[in-house]
């Protein structure tokens, strides 16, 4: 029997960057589908509540924190989970943190420790995670990237610059794994209601009013009108890393509820109808 062919009750996922946000969602979702689940973050203390509700809720956790930064620490933590647990199954490469400078601020030292959490790390624990994989006949990395990696910003020029790196080394590590029953897949979310997202908005209005044109905009550019929930990414991690997906690699889920598909915001397409209307 082969890894992916394992029901899930026996199958052991390491989710980094679990101690918030999207990654905290993708652990717990693991857990409930009967997964042991590794957890990994900087932050002790909210790893530790996470840690504790999937304990509570009968699941099996490990909590390792630290930083990620730190590929000694990295790749001690591939070799906790595969030891604690027996095995490993998944590696989702989701830790990451976005600096909000352009290039024409941007220090060599602040670009290098961006490529280093956000690149650098998830290759080498990649490459960890497959040989553990390989001992048990197969796995699944799930590299998290970004929609911001695809569309012009210029406010995070190593951030994007890594997501983007990741859809690339996604589609490398799935031609070297995949004889060896790996797949290898990124998803790429568009705006997703986490911290990360809020860094961007909370914009004040001029009159100190709590309008937020930033959400407003990317809500109104997202097909379905709104951003997506942390749970969406994990349903959507999960469905990747199983069986019903035993088909799927190098390659990039676009999971943003339409927004790189769009133009223009609804506003502007309902002006050009109305001039249009008007002859
Ligand atoms: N939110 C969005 O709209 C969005 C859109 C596209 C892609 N994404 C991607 O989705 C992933 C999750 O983002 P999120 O929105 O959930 O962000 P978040 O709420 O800021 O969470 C980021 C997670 O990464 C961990 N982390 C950051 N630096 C770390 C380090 N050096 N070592 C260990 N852990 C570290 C953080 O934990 P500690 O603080 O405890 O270290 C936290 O658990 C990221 O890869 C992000 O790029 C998010």
């Amino acid at each position: 029997m082969t890894s992916a062919q394992k029901p899930a009750a026996g199958r052991v996922a390491l989710v980094t960057g679990a101690s918030a946000g999207i990654g905290t969602a993708v652990a717990e979702e693991f857990a409930q589908r009967g997964y042991a689940v590794g957890i990994v973050g900087r932050d002790a203390k909210r790893l530790d509540e996470v840690r504790r509700r999937i304990d509570a809720a009968g699941g099996r956790v490990l909590a390792l924190s630290g930083d990620l930064g730190d590929l000694g620490f990295a790749e001690s933590v591939v070799r906790q989970v595969a030891a604690a647990f027996g095995r490993l199954d998944v590696l989702v490469n989701n830790a990451a943190a976005r600096e909000l400078k352009t290039m024409r601020e941007m220090t060599p030292a602040e670009w290098d420790r961006t490529i280093r959490v956000c690149l650098t790390s998830p290759a080498f624990m990649a490459r960890w995670a497959a040989e553990e994989m390989e001992r048990h006949g197969g796995g699944v990395i799930v590299n998290v990237g970004s929609m911001m990696s695809r569309q012009a910003h210029g406010v995070s020029a190593a951030y994007v610059s890594c997501k983007g790196a990741m859809e690339s080394l996604t589609y490398d590590l799935a031609a070297l794994y995949g004889p060896a029953g790996i797949r290898v897949v990124t998803i790429a979310p568009g705006a997703i209601d986490t911290a990360m997202s809020s860094t961007l908005t909370n914009t004040p209005a001029a009159d100190g009013r709590s309008e937020d044109p930033i959400r407003e905009f990317s809500e109104s550019m997202a097909m379905l009108g709104r951003w997506g929930r942390p749970e969406e990414v994990a349903k959507a991690v999960v469905w990747l890393a199983s069986d019903e997906a035993s088909y799927l690699t190098g390659t990039t889920l676009v999971l943003d509820g339409g927004w790189s598909r769009m133009h223009m915001p609804p506003a502007v397409t309902q002006a050009i109808l109305q001039n249009a209307a008007r002859g």
